[in-house]
């Protein structure tokens, strides 16, 4: 069995390799000549633990292959997976289909035999309806059946994520699709894995909700953070004493500086947008988007407020610049918030971040770029903790405090010990947890 994989970012290229690994041929397209050559000379255009080895495996193996052309790559296969991205679209804030209808009309152009079209992107509802009727319309002569099949994985943990997920949604609307969407998963279903299938625009509105409850979720946390350090508890018990009901679940209850991510906000965006289009007030969903922004600023006072009150040609360390750890990813992070206000504000950042910085560089102008962790405290007023990186939690204090000016950690996910930091001096302020 033969399939394309249209788009090698986080989601193709993971999804690509791991279909691999199932025994599929899969020829991964990109328009992005860079990213094609770099992947044809084994070099992974993004970070992502696991990746690496897992595309130079089926590679060798002559399973996966790389090209941007799109009408070699169509040749005998049996399915086409959109892959590409849907940002958030300038000005109104919903998304951005631009690609996926590119995507599209590169492969109405290209096509000679009947295929099955699956969109992999999040996608409003409605898009596969849309897409059927385009290709209906460009392309009446063959059959062209368009499948929606969101994908749940994460950053940093995405290889594990395709392999092993909690359910995979097919969307569809003919007798075709399901067979070979069926077939193409088969290696999960056998090891357990449900396959829900769905209409499409049901499959389509699943991811949005998904997303945007976790969403909730993080945001709800956040603001019980906020009430722990207003009233002396400490959120890490509350989160888990909350999350051992089964009913609610211990996972995505870390409170921190907002949740970022190429994801979470513009796809509650999308959803609000797509709720306002149809006069369905979402009232949660809006008062999540605006709480998470309104935190991201918040993160700006609270770092400003242990600084005695001004940052103005301070010296501040920052730890970390991606949105969360385990991925080279910027996009939406809370640091591109965080960190201009402070620079508008005066300060003197220096930055390390072990995966993020070569894309960070280019949104964040005007910082200074360290080589390690230590070499931001030197001098430093403050340290900063804006992303859960590992070895941040295993820092060597000591160290720390002997390079810094004045011993301050403002630790915005939690991840050093309160009890460690004072007993070595340092004034600690972390997230909901008491003083
Ligand atoms: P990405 O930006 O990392 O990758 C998209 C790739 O598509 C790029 O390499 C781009 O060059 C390529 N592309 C764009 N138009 C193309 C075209 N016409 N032909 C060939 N290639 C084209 O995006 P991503 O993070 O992988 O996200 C892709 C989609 O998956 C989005 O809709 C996103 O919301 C969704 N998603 C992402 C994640 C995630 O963790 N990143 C998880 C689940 C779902
Ligand atoms: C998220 C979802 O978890 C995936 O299921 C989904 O497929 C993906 O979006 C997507 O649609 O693209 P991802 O953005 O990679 O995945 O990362 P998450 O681990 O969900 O983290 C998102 C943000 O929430 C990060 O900023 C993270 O730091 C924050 N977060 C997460 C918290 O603040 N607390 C938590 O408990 C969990």
């Amino acid at each position: 069995m033969r399939i394309v994989m249209i788009g090698a970012g986080y989601v193709g290229l993971v999804s690509a390799a791991c279909f691999a690994e199932f025994g599929i041929e899969v020829v991964c397209v990109d328009k992005d000549r860079h990213r094609i050559e770099a992947l044809r000379a084994g070099r992974m255009p993004i970070f992502e633990p696991g990746l690496e080895d897992l595309v130079k495996r089926h590679v060798a193996s002559g399973r996966l292959g790389f090209t941007f052309n799109l009408k070699s790559a169509l040749q005998g296969a049996m399915a086409a997976f959109i892959a590409v991205g849907t940002p958030s679209r300038r000005g109104d804030g919903h998304a951005d289909l631009s690609h996926v209808f590119a995507a599209a009309g590169e492969i109405a152009t290209a096509l000679s035999h009947p295929l099955l079209v699956v969109t992999k992107s999040t996608v409003p509802v409605g898009t596969g309806r849309r897409l059927a009727a385009f290709f209906a319309e460009t392309r009446p002569d063959l059959k062209i059946e368009v499948a929606a099949n969101p994908e749940f994985l994460r950053e940093g943990a995405a290889i594990e994520d395709f392999m092993r997920p909690d359910r995979i949604v097919c969307g569809i609307d003919g007798s075709g699709a399901q067979a070979l969407l069926e077939a193409l998963y088969r290696p999960l279903a056998q090891a357990g894995t449900p396959l829900l299938f769905t209409g499409r625009e049901t499959a389509e509105l699943i991811k949005y909700a998904a997303n945007s409850y976790l969403a909730t979720k993080i945001t709800f946390i956040n603001e019980m953070a906020d009430l722990c350090e207003a009233t002396g508890a400490d959120i890490e018990v509350v989160a888990k004493g909350m999350g051992l009901d089964g009913r609610i679940g211990g996972r995505f209850l870390k409170p921190g500086p907002g949740y970022g991510g190429s994801c979470f906000p513009k796809d509650v965006q999308a959803l609000l947008h797509t709720a306002r289009e149809q006069s369905v007030p979402l009232r949660i969903v809006e008062a999540v988007e605006a709480a998470n922004a309104a935190r991201k600023l918040k993160m700006v006072s609270r770092i400003v407020a242990a600084c005695d009150g001004k940052v103005r040609g301070k010296r501040i360390g920052v730890l970390g610049v991606t949105f969360k750890s385990g991925t080279d990813d910027v996009r939406d992070s809370p640091s591109l918030v965080v960190l201009p206000a402070l620079q508008e504000l005066g300060a003197k950042l220096c930055v390390f971040d072990p995966a993020g910085m070569e894309e960070a560089r280019k949104r964040l102008p005007g910082l200074t770029w360290a080589q390690n962790a230590y070499e931001t405290a030197q001098d430093a007023t403050a340290l900063v903790i804006l992303t859960e990186w590992e070895a941040f939690g295993s820092l060597d204090l000591d160290q720390l405090k002997t390079l810094m000016h004045t011993p301050v950690i403002i630790d915005l996910r939690n991840v050093l010990s309160p009890a460690a930091a004072r007993a070595r001096g340092f004034a600690y302020h972390s997230i909901g947890r008491p003083k």
